[in-house]
Order: structure tokens, then C-alpha cells, then sequence
């Protein structure tokens, strides 16, 4: 989603800006720009695609100033070409923006009708000659932005730039975040702390409804009836990481091969491993108090919370209802006394999330979420949080992030199953050493990454692929086929093994790879059985499995991915690994842009 940065100093601020630009760049974004108040006037330079496009224009027509805005824009309104890009002027206001302005429209037509010219698609636009139409009415600039910033509607960080004030950014918030960085005699706005960790990591997280006045002395924060407000100044738990890919083509790759390291990290923050039991972490409801537990998200976050249920209800006997979060939000379910709610998000800012968590919070019930990042807005609105350990992940496609929220789910799975008297101290304690090899099965499955890279150059060839598994492997196939689409551009589609006959068997032939992830576990004979399906009628078979599983399906012409034998429990955690790298590779040997994939965004703070 776009990125926002601002700073007032006293250096030059455009190539602080795009420094900045550069760490938002893993949100996903299509064009650029940046705008500054250069011998007192308003100046900007913006570029289609990537920061180095920006770069390049800069180096050409550098842009003086000391202060400035900055943006990376993620396409909503208007296709990404330069027109649309941010900054947007209006007469003496420049404004970048993420978010939608749902009333737009009506607002349009309205400055339309009183001889405002648009030159961009953009509903960011409007608000700047909503400004200006305030200044030529005499209003000051932050009475302006007050005035403007009350006609909209929808979700919206933005930032402000006034010429004729060469101290003061407004800035203001409701719905994607915002943050305030506190410098020595220079200020900082930005989308997120990571953005202004070169800078500072004194940070100020605007809330909803917020809006700031920022001059080069501090910060002044004002709610929407116009009153000060106050809101706490804290170290930026996120901040002091570098955004580097070290011996890596891409982050994506460094991800991936990070699990096994923070896969034992946040195991190892909620279960003690030398006596086999679960830490007395802090939950915000007891397990054995609630009769049904709400989980929801989006994407590969989703997907956590499905193989989540199928844990929760197995070994802690606690009905879970699963939602992605774009339809839980609307649907209205019924929330009862002894519900709980659990949201899980890598960023901790997707809309849709959130915007599910406080239908939970307006319903009354307990709120915990699994996140990332753990000074998100989904953090801070929640009860009580599981954090993942698994460090910034960068690479748009979730990869550490997702067997992190597994780990969590793994040993909240233990916990509630103690609490709910449903696994006795022994059950526990083999299952929590089951998890304590997990790091190790993982680290053991990245060696295959050899065998993974030659099967992903036939699969680079092929335009449509089916993944399939049955039982906690379900949800692996949806991840599967999430991951391959995302990253190679190739059409997959993931389904429940049994489903195969009900539909999806009519695609099968020998152009149609099959990927079929299926530990030997206590099913497997089933889902074999889906496989000689395929086979019968000329489908490739790529199978992920086990050195039993290898022997038990007996298939001829099917190219097979051992994994090391390990239990059952911790499967879906070891074997989300190769369904990465064989997506990842895929995407390399077809030359996609891995680490952001075109129409993609990391943070996605719309809905
Ligand atoms: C897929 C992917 C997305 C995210 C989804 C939720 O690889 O990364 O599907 O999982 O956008 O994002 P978070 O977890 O930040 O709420």
C-alpha cells in the first residue's frame, strides 16, 4: 500500500526523503514522488514504477528544500503513470495520501462546479483543492487542513505542505496509520516506524480521528472537534533492523531460510522447552472459559488460522469459527458471553482485520490478536497480543510470518487443551517436544531446496497448477497455490483432497501438474487414493511426503519431495517450507519481481 514520509529540518530533504521512500518500498507500489518547498515555492519531482525511476529524475533535476513530503503510491484511483503519482498540488498546498476517499465523487463534482481543474484520476486530489479552496477563502493553513479534512469520508494518512509556511507538515490519520518521529530540532512523519529508523526512533503513533500540526520545535496532535490531545511518545520496538538482503537475491529467499531460527524463537517465547511445558504467557480470556472462539484474517494470515482451528478443536475441543476478515466484518455474526476473538495479521494493518476486530470490541468479547508487528494498530486496539518473533519480513508473500503464527497456534493448541482438560500433562508434554524439533525438521527441509529448484523449472512451463491435501495439509494447499499465484503469475488452485471428484477432476490431464502435500499421517491413505485419481487420467503428480509416504503411494512417473519423518502435530509447520521454495523458484526462473509482485502491497490498509 502507498507509503508516506515527511520531514522539516535542516539539511536538504529530498534524498532523506526517498532514503526514507526506499524502506517503505516492501509495502508494494507502483510510482513515486517527492515535493518540496524550494526558494519559496512548491516543487515536486514524481516517476512511474520503481524508486530508482525517481532516483534518476532527481540526479537530473535535483529538488533543494528543507522540508518535504514524500510518497509511494499503490494504485486505487487513476492507472500508476506520473500524473497520478503524489505528490498532488493545489494552488499553495501539496498533499500525499493512502487510503480511499469514498466521497470523492460528490466532492469532485462539487470543486468542479466552483472552477477547480483536476489533472490526476486521483480521489487524493480533492482534498488538496478542498484546501485551497478553504485558503483562497482566507482560512490559515491549519484551519484549512481542519476544514478539508471534515468533508471526508473513507480511510485516509495523509500529509500537508503549505507554501508560504516553511515549518509546518499537517498530518492526519483515520484508519491507515501514521506515525510522528521526534528528531532534535527536526521532525519526521511517517507510515510506519521502519521508514524513519535512520532518523529516529522516538515515535508518536497518531490514532484514529487524529490530526497533527508538525513544525521543527515538536508536534502538536488535535482530534476532530479541534481539542489537543495527547498521545504517549515511545521507542520504536521495530526499528533498529537494516533493510538488507545480505547474501540473498531476495528477501523472499532470506526469508525463507530465516524459519528455522525464528520458528525456535517464538516457540520458544511461549513453551519452555528443557521441561516440556507451556510458559504462563498472559492471555486475555481463559480458554476454559469460553464456549466458541472467532478467528479472523486475511490471506496467508487467514490460512494460519485455519490449520489454527483444526489444532484448536482437535486437542483443546474449543469450536472455532474462521472468517476472512473482508467478510466477518460485514456478516454480523452473533457474538455470545463466552466468545473470544482472535485476529492475526503480519502487519498489523490490514484493514479488513481491524476493522473485524472492532465489530468484536463493539460485541463485547475478549480480544487477542497474533502479530507481527508489534506496535500495529491491530496491537494496540487489541486485549492482549501473541507476538511472532519472526523479525520485519519484507518480501510482499508471507513466509517466516506464516509458520511463526503457526508456531503461536501450535502452542496455544497445548495451552487450551491443558486448560480445558482436554490433553493430559504427559499428552502436553510430548506435543511441546514434538514442537522443540520443528526448527530442526525445518532446517532439514531447506537442503531440499535443490531437488525443489528443478521441479520448479517444469513447473515455470506450465500455466495452471492444483495443489491438494486433506486435514491440517488443506489448508497448506491453499497456501500452496496463494504463494505460486502471487509470486509466478501461474494460475493455481488449492483444494481439499476429497473435493477433487466434486469438480475440480474435470481439469485434470497431462498438461495439469497436481501438487499433492500429504505427510504420512492418519489419512494418508486417502488422500492416496485422491492421487491415483489423477493418475488414471494422465495427471503429473508432484507429491510431498515422507520416506514412508514415498513408499506407501507406489506411483509411477510421480516426482516426489521427501521430507524427514516427523509427528504429525508439527507437519503443517515443516512442510509450509518446501511449498515456499518451490513457489519462489518458479518465480525466479520466470523472472518475476519476487520480493513485490506487481499489484501487490504488503500493508494492505484498504479494504
Ligand atoms: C500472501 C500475503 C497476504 C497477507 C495478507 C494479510 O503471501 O502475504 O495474503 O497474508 O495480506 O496481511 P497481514 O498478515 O499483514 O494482515
Amino acid at each position: 500500500m502507498c507509503g508516506i514520509v515527511g520531514i522539516v529540518g535542516h539539511n536538504p530533504v529530498a534524498p532523506l526523503i526517498v532514503d526514507a521512500l526506499k524502506r517503505l518500498e516492501y509495502r508494494g507500489y507502483d510510482s513515486a514522488g517527492v515535493a518540496t518547498i524550494e526558494d519559496g515555492r512548491l516543487a515536486r519531482r514524481r516517476a512511474e514504477g520503481k524508486l530508482i525511476n525517481l532516483e534518476r529524475k532527481l540526479a537530473e533535476e535535483p529538488l533543494g528544500g528543507l522540508i518535504g513530503i514524500g510518497h509511494t503510491r499503490w494504485a486505487t484511483h487513476g492507472v500508476p503513470n506520473e500524473v497520478n503519482a503524489h505528490p498532488h498540488f493545489s494552488e499553495n498546498v501539496a498533499i500525499v495520501h493512502n487510503g480511499i476517499i469514498e466521497n470523492f465523487s460528490e466532492l469532485r463534482a462539487e470543486l468542479v462546479a466552483d472552477g477547480f481543474v483536476f489533472a490526476s484520476q486521483t480521489d487524493t486530489e480533492v482534498v488538496a483543492h478542498l484546501i485551497a479552496r478553504e485558503l483562497m477563502r482566507g482560512a490559515a493553513p491549519k484551519d484549512a487542513a481542519f476544514a478539508a479534512l471534515k468533508r471526508l469520508q473513507g480511510a485516509f494518512a495523509l500529509a500537508l505542505l503549505f507554501r508560504g509556511d516553511e515549518d509546518l507538515i499537517v498530518g492526519a490519520r483515520n484508519g491507515p496509520p501514521l506515525a510522528i518521529g521526534h528528531g532534535e530540532g527536526e521532525m519526521y512523519l511517517g507510515s510506519d516506524a521502519i521508514a524513519l529508523a535512520p532518523f529516529t526512533e522516538a515515535i508518536t503513533y497518531l490514532e484514529d480521528g487524529d490530526w497533527t500540526v508538525v513544525r521543527r520545535s515538536g508536534a502538536e496532535i488535535f482530534d476532530m472537534e479541534g481539542r489537543t490531545v495527547q498521545r504517549q511518545q515511545q521507542q520504536s520496538v521495530g526499528t533498529s533492523f537494516l533493510v538488507d538482503k545480505g547474501n540473498h537475491r531476495h528477501f523472499m529467499e532470506k526469508e525463507i531460510h530465516e524459519q528455522p531460527e525464528v520458528i525456535a524463537h517464538t516457540l520458544a517465547h511461549y513453551l519452555d522447552f528443557t521441561n516440556g511445558s507451556v510458559k504462563p504467557f498472559e492471555t486475555p480470556f481463559n480458554f476454559a472459559e469460553i464456549d466458541r472462539l472467532a478467528i479472523s484474517a486475511c490471506g496467508t494470515a487467514y490460512l494460519a488460522g485455519l490449520i489454527g482451528k483444526y489444532w484448536l478443536e482437535r486437542y483443546a475441543r474449543i469450536p472455532v469459527d474462521i472468517d476472512i476478515a473482508s467478510e466477518f466484518r460485514y456478516r454480523e455474526m452473533p457474538l455470545s458471553n463466552a466468545s473470544a476473538a482472535l485476529f492475526v495479521s503480519q502487519s498489523g494493518e490490514t484493514a479488513d482485520t481491524l476493522a473485524s476486530l472492532r465489530y468484536c470490541r463493539a460485541e463485547g468479547v475478549p480480544i487477542a490478536s497474533i502479530v507481527n508487528v508489534r506496535d500495529s494498530t491491530i496491537a494496540r486496539e487489541s486485549d492482549g497480543i501473541f507476538p511472532t518473533l519472526a523479525g520485519p519480513e519484507i518480501g510482499v508473500a508471507s513466509t517466516k510470518a506464516f509458520t511463526c503464527q503457526l508456531s503461536i497456534f501450535a502452542s496455544l493448541a497445548v495451552r487450551a487443551g491443558l486448560e480445558r482438560g482436554t490433553l493430559t500433562q504427559d499428552e502436553a508434554r510430548a506435543m511441546v517436544r514434538s514442537l522443540s524439533e520443528a526448527p530442526r525438521y525445518a532446517s532439514q527441509a531447506l537442503r531440499l531446496e535443490e531437488r525443489i529448484e528443478k521441479i520448479a523449472r517444469e513447473l515455470s512451463q506450465v500455466r495452471h497448477v492444483l495443489y491438494l491435501g486433506r486435514d491440517t495439509s488443506y489448508p497448506l494447499a491453499l497456501e500452496g497455490a496463494l504463494k505460486l499465484k502471487e509470486i509466478s503469475y501461474i494460475h493455481a488452485e488449492g483444494y481439499a483432497a476429497g473435493e477433487l471428484k466434486h469438480g475440480p477432476i474435470a481439469l485434470i490431464d497431462e498438461t495439469m501438474p497436481v501438487i499433492v502435500i500429504a505427510p504420512h499421517d492418519r489419512i494418508f491413505e486417502k488422500t492416496v487414493s485422491n492421487m491415483q485419481e489423477v493418475a488414471a487420467r494422465g495427471g503429473r503428480i508432484i507429491l510431498i511426503t515422507d520416506e514412508e509416504g514415498a513408499a506407501g503411494a507406489a506411483l509411477d512417473g510421480a516426482e516426489t519431495i521427501v521430507m524427514p519423518t516427523m509427528p504429525e502435530f508439527i507437519a503443517p509447520i515443516v512442510y509450509a517450507l518446501p511449498i515456499q521454495m518451490l513457489a519462489y523458484h518458479t518465480a525466479v526462473v520466470m523472472g518475476t519481481d519476487v520480493d513485490q509482485p506487481r499489484n501487490l502491497a504488503k500493508s494492505v490498509t484498504v479494504e
